[in-house]
């Protein structure tokens, strides 16, 4: 038996690697504001892999700069093996033959003004973008549409609009070319606000953007995501882990149509499939008279969805929500299940918030130390 594993995990061994015995094509989009972004987290990735890669200039290949869920499949079926940058809706559904990593910055739609300006008035939002969504289902009552973000972002730094709505790094950039031009900031609130940049690939790449999520776990762990996405950024920005260290050249602004990609996430976390109905038992006998059957909360709150561990801004950790949950849970008998009890009940938590098991399972050991943050892929 011990031998018939090893030799399968040999041959996958071989064929993870085999795969790759070329270079990586990585794909970036040429004129991204969250280009030197996407360059530095994908060095460090390709790096901790010990993968050799080379960019792919796409100047030609992306003419104007749109592109659209169709194009980027065709793209990573002929130029690129894996494509950085791409802005991924949380929570959203897999965009048919692809897959994504763990999202390595957040970058969201923000509400932005110049500093002083009162509340009420016209905000500027560009057609066909997510501000436009954001702004119908804020149901903002005066809005004013622009045919570019950049037309959008020069309404508002040039008094002609109150307020917009633009995506952060376009923000963040527009305001390293206008030195003495900062925006105040605030969080917007619909479906369509919250956005993540990832690795993209056609599905025969899952097992490269699989071990590219391990990577990024990896470098957050180490706090080496975080300085490589969040250095001294313009105001606001930093709340948003959008900021480069290498100030781009040129403003660039994303066209109508450019790639809002809804692809969902492929995230996995330590635990093994066989602790989940365990784990589920636990639940039920000892969480869910409080928490809800269903996780959706009763007299305690939900343990599932965007309330629980909103993805832009969980600022929770899978370890963090392990400690806490063995201190302070159940709240009628804290600190009381078994060590074993309380792995099993974590796992059922990952599982029931969108994760895959690794396949390596959870132990008592490792969940504290667990520092991923933890993300609820479920609505
Ligand atoms: C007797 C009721 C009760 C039971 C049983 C219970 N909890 Fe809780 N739980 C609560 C309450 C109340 C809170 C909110 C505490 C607070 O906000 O200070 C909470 C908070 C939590 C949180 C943090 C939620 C958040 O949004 O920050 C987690 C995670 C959690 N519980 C997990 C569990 C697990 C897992 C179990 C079973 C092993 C469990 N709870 C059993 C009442 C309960």
């Amino acid at each position: 038996m011990k031998y018939r594993n090893l030799l399968l995990a040999g041959a996958v061994a071989f064929a993870a690697t085999s795969a790759h015995s070329h270079e990586v094509r990585l794909c970036l989009f040429p004129h991204s504001p969250t280009r030197s972004v996407d360059t530095a987290v994908a060095k460090a990735a390709f790096g901790r892999l010990a993968l050799s890669y080379r960019e792919v200039d796409l100047g030609r290949a992306l003419g104007d700069g749109a592109l659209a869920q169709p194009r980027l499949t065709k793209l990573l079926a002929s130029t690129c093996d894996v494509f950085a940058g791409i802005p991924t809706a949380a929570g959203a559904r897999p965009g048919a033959g692809l897959v994504a990593s763990q999202p390595y910055v957040a970058a969201d739609f923000v509400e932005f003004a110049l500093p002083g300006t009162a509340p009420g008035g016209a905000v500027a939002v560009a057609y066909r973008t997510p501000a436009q969504l954001i702004a119908a289902e804020a149901k903002v009552p005066d809005f004013d549409v622009e045919n570019t973000p950049d037309a959008v972002i020069r309404a508002v730094a040039e008094r002609r609009v109150p307020h917009g709505i633009a995506w952060a790094p376009s923000l963040l950039d527009y305001q390293r070319a206008h030195p003495g031009v900062h925006f105040a900031q605030q969080p917007t609130h619909s479906r369509f606000s919250t956005w993540q940049l990832r690795f993209v690939g056609a599905t025969r790449e899952r097992a490269l953007v699989g071990r590219l999520s391990h990577a990024i776990d990896a470098l957050r762990r180490s706090g080496e995501l975080q300085r490589l996405t969040a250095t001294a950024a313009p105001q606001g920005a930093a709340d948003h882990g959008v900021a480069t260290a290498t100030p781009t050249r040129t403003a660039f602004h994303p066209q109508p149509g450019w790639g809002f990609v809804r692809v969902a996430a492929t995230p996995t976390a330590q635990f093994a499939a066989a602790q989940v109905g365990p784990g589920r038992k636990v639940y039920a006998a000892e969480c869910a008279r409080c928490h809800g059957a269903k996780l959706e909360g009763r007299t305690a709150p939900a343990l599932v969805g965007a309330g629980f561990a909103p993805s832009s801004n969980s600022t929770m950790t899978i370890g963090g929500i392990f400690q806490y949950v063995t201190t302070n849970m159940p709240a009628d008998k804290p600190g009381q299940l078994k060590p074993a009890q309380y792995v099993d009940v974590m796992a059922f938590l990952l599982h029931a918030n969108g994760y895959a098991p690794s396949g390596k399972p959870l132990t008592a050991q490792a969940a504290p130390n667990d520092a991923s943050q933890f993300d609820s892929f479920v609505k």
